[in-house]
């Protein structure tokens, strides 16, 4: 690793003062309480490197609703289940379009672009239900796969946000049952909507996303553990397409400004990937047009500018 690492530290402690002091921080997601209620004020940032140092400044302890970004974990937990036939009902291209859009599935008949958006997402949902008998066992399975990839055994969904999700998710609602009517979901929608909405609920802090998302940093393997999560050429897969869908119809944006792979949820986290380097997961709650985290992005082009981290 180069010498910018020696300086790692005091790199995010300055990233963190200058975001603190910012007026203009975005908009927090008011779709729910639980999300309308997050103070915009909160900032944190974790990086975890491949050979297991950790470095961390602001909140970078506190739990927040990673909210989409866990639909890289559930496609990581789906292409082991069921490899590359999962891409015969699911795209790999970005949307261009909102998150929750529908427009696209009926042209493309109820096929969804990519599965980082909602219904790409709720598909992948659906692939995960095919083993198990109830939603709670996916649910379970899903918690215990993200504890198994972030070695921590006390990563939980909250129940309150799962709750609000399905009280106003009536877009998600119009989505599973649309995919359904196309025959791309094979278990009942109502099912399926239980387990996204309760996958979106998990609540991690930046250091636990961070150690997380190690394996797609170094090769598939979790360096702290020892233990392979996915081949080398799935990782690289999947950090392809985080790059070019990952902050849906802001993907081109951010791939301009960070380089890096990277998946962005409604709570205000961004997960990023630096290939063979690190794993870095970012929390400020106030939200961009897109809906993504507007200080995250900043905070990961800072970053990635002053440690030559580009993939480009
Ligand atoms: O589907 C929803 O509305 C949310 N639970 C998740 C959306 C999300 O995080 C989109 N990403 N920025």
């Amino acid at each position: 690793m180069d010498d910018r690492i020696n300086t790692l530290q005091e790199t995010l402690e300055e990233i963190t003062l200058t975001l603190r002091a910012r007026k203009d921080r975005g908009k927090p997601a008011d779709y729910i309480p639980p999300l309308a209620h997050v103070s915009p004020d909160h900032f944190g940032i974790a990086v975890a490197l491949t050979d297991n140092r950790t470095f961390m400044a602001g909140e970078a302890d506190l739990p927040f609703s990673i909210q989409s970004i866990s639909k890289v974990f559930t496609l990581t937990l789906a292409l082991g289940m069921h490899g590359d036939a999962l891409w015969r009902r699911v795209g790999r291209e970005p949307s261009g379009d909102a998150f929750n859009s529908i427009v696209l599935l009926e042209q493309e008949k109820g096929i969804p672009r990519n599965p980082f958006i909602n219904p790409g997402a709720l598909v992948v949902a659906d692939a995960l239900l095919a083993r198990a008998r109830a939603p709670r066992e996916t649910i379970g399975e899903i918690l215990r796969f993200l504890r198994f990839i972030a070695d921590d055994d006390t990563i939980s969904a909250d129940p309150a946000v799962a709750r609000a999700e399905k009280a106003t998710g009536f877009r998600n609602a119009a989505l599973a049952n649309y995919l359904h009517s196309w025959g791309n979901l094979r278990n009942d929608p109502d099912h399926v909507l239980g387990v996204y909405f309760h996958h979106c609920a998990v609540t991690m802090s930046c250091l636990q996303l961070a150690r997380a998302g190690l394996y797609l940093a170094n090769g598939g393997r979790n360096p702290a553990t020892g233990r392979s999560v996915v081949s080398p050429e799935r990782a690289r897969r999947i950090n392809a397409l985080m790059m070019t869908c990952g902050h849906y119809d802001g993907s081109g944006d951010f791939a301009y400004r960070v380089g890096l792979p990277g998946k962005s949820g409604v709570g205000g986290g961004i997960l990023a990937v630096v290939p063979g380097v690190a794993s870095i997961a970012v929390w400020s709650p106030g939200l961009n047009a897109n809906g993504n985290s507007h200080l995250g992005a900043e905070a990961l082009e800072m970053l990635s500018h002053r440690m030559g981290w580009s993939v480009f």
